[in-house]
């Protein structure tokens, strides 16, 4: 079915086929990076799940190894769920999983490498005595479940968070462990927030206030802070917050409680979930993956035989000229896939106008695009639209004073489909502006069966600072990062006319009180290796591949 094989991913991770969900136990062991994931071997949709393995030296190519666990245990006979990796020693590391039990309780079982030698870690061992842990009393057995990356404590006992709730107040209990076989419970839990729900998939781990690199989960003291992360199920959005953890009470408190974990920042305003991060030693950052589900039917994802993707891996950095968010940008093995390009210096685009940009094939791209307005209308302009939001505007068609403009990707030439990605300005009664960045799917795709939400959110836009937007085009996935990646949109799309060499790019501005002039470097970007293992000689020609 040539139709749908078009949105096959040329370089995003994904399995040959079937259903994929959360990224799990991601680290970098003997100079190989390590990712395994939710997978069903049975299937295009969600059920049956095992753990799938692939390894990688760049976060970019990849080989696909054999299944890393299968549901083999009657504590995990009916899934091996989320969890994630500890690197106790150079020549140690621990996987700790959520097993759903033959009665279907959610518990936390231990795993570890067969032969800590193999760089590849193929064989995966579960430890005799599992499950490790219990729902504590007085939770549900359903509600307990993804055990974080462990992290020492001054006493070097090891740590960990799993996700809960009570009520509807989502909640992460803490527990010490010397020996991953046996825990102690801390009174109380790190945090919770009411109104939240279930948190799946909690994350915790500290940012440098000081340097741009990452710090080891383990890492505590001055000059730092610690984010907090949960995935709320009832939303299915990844939220963020930053705050202080005190260690000896084993509590986190939020810097800002009114954007406290859930009811604040996200790391993404479009499809992202259950995303995890790992510090990555070889590289001193931290990497942040994410799942990506599918915004079609399930009956297409069933014809296609596949569904899902992850994110390209995403270097996290804490923004010092806000204060307030993150920074995500696209691991930089990214830019190996780069391949020519074509720079557009100056364009003039006027109110209610589209510009075609001539790209050839326009499937696989990497954009980086800076905008600038004319200062007389921002001085001139005034637009009370304090309430804007881009879920509930009229998207790219609706037009304002100062936006919307931005970038048409994956548009075909009379433009019947396109995915506008693009900034909307509004200037407050009181003179101040505010910048909103969106991505519109409401017209990305003539098929019915297809998400059209318009998606997006505020953007913090510093004095001086251009805007600027970078967007990863990769056949049916649309990555973008505002302002160096203090506000990002992932969405799926899913075009009948704008595929292969109908695929356009194009400018446009519907804003009506200003001319917009736009700067950008546009790359095609190549294909990634990501294949089946088939033997050592393989592995080594496909590493010759990817240097
Ligand atoms: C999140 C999640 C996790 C669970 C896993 C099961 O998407 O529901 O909470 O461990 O997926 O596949």
């Amino acid at each position: 079915n040539s139709m749908l094989s078009w949105q096959r991913t040329a370089y995003h991770f994904q399995p040959e086929n079937n259903w994929m969900n959360d990224p799990n136990g991601p680290l970098f062991y003997k100079g190989w990076y390590h990712f395994f994931y939710q997978f069903n071997p049975n299937g295009a949709v969600w059920g049956d799940i095992v753990w799938g393995h692939a390894v990688s030296t760049d976060l970019i190519h990849w080989i696909h190894l054999p299944l890393a666990m299968i549901a083999d245990q009657w504590y995990d006979i009916n899934g091996v769920w989320s969890g994630s990796a500890t690197i106790v020693s150079d020549d140690k590391v621990v996987m700790l999983y959520t097993g759903l039990t033959n009665e279907s309780v959610q518990v936390q079982n231990l795993a570890y490498p067969a032969d800590p030698s193999d760089p590849l870690l193929i064989k995966w061992v579960k430890y005799s005595g599992n499950p490790v842990l219990f729902p504590p009393s007085g939770i549900d057995s359903q509600d307990f479940r993804d055990p974080t990356t462990a992290w020492l404590t001054s006493e070097k006992k090891w740590r960990i968070i799993i996700g809960s709730k009570v009520n509807e107040t989502g909640i992460s209990f803490v527990y010490d462990t010397e020996d991953f076989k046996t825990y102690k419970p801390l009174k109380g839990v790190l945090h919770g927030v009411p109104g939240t729900g279930m948190w799946e998939c909690v994350d915790f781990f500290p940012v440098s206030l000081i340097e741009n690199v990452g710090l080891d989960t383990s890492e505590n003291g001055l000059g730092l802070k610690h984010v907090v992360k949960a995935s709320l199920d009832e939303d299915r959005h990844d939220y963020y917050a930053f705050g202080t953890y005190d260690e000896r009470s084993g509590k986190w408190v939020p810097d800002h409680p009114e954007i406290d974990v859930g009811i604040g920042l996200r790391y993404d305003y479009g499809i992202f979930y259950a995303s995890k991060t790992f510090y990555d030693q070889a590289k001193k950052r931290r990497v942040l993956w994410g799942w990506i589900s599918e915004s079609d039917s399930e009956s297409a994802d069933m014809k296609k035989g596949w569904a899902s993707l992850q994110s390209i891996p995403r270097t996290l950095l804490f923004d010092n000229k806000t204060g307030t968010h993150l920074l995500q940008w696209p691991v930089e093995e990214t830019e190996s896939l780069r391949l020519s390009s074509k720079e557009f210096d100056k364009v003039l685009v006027k109110p209610g106008s589209v510009v075609p940009l001539d790209v050839g094939t326009a499937t696989q791209l990497d954009i980086i695009a800076e905008f600038e307005l004319d200062e007389k209308a921002l001085e001139e302009v005034y637009e009370s639209n304090e309430e804007f939001s881009c879920s509930s505007s009229g998207g790219a068609a609706q037009r304002g004073a100062l936006g919307p403009f931005g970038i048409l990707v994956l548009a075909d030439d009379s433009r019947s489909e396109q995915t506008p990605v693009y900034f909307y300005v509004s200037k407050g009664s009181d003179g101040y502006l505010k910048t909103f960045f969106c991505t519109d799917q409401s017209r990305s795709s003539v098929a019915t069966d297809v998400n059209k939400q318009i998606y997006g959110s505020f953007v913090p836009v510093i004095q001086d600072e251009k805007l600027s937007v970078r967007i990863l085009v990769d056949h049916s996935i649309v990555e973008s990062f505002a302002q160096g990646g203090r506000t990002c949109i992932t969405s799926r799309v899913y075009p009948t006319k704008a595929i292969y060499g109908a695929a356009r790019v194009f400018l446009f501005n519907n804003a009506t009180e200003t001319n917009v002039t736009a700067s950008l470097k546009i790359w095609q970007m190549n294909s990634a290796f990501i294949h089946p293992y088939q033997n050592e000689n393989h592995i080594d020609s496909s590493i010759k591949l990817s240097n």
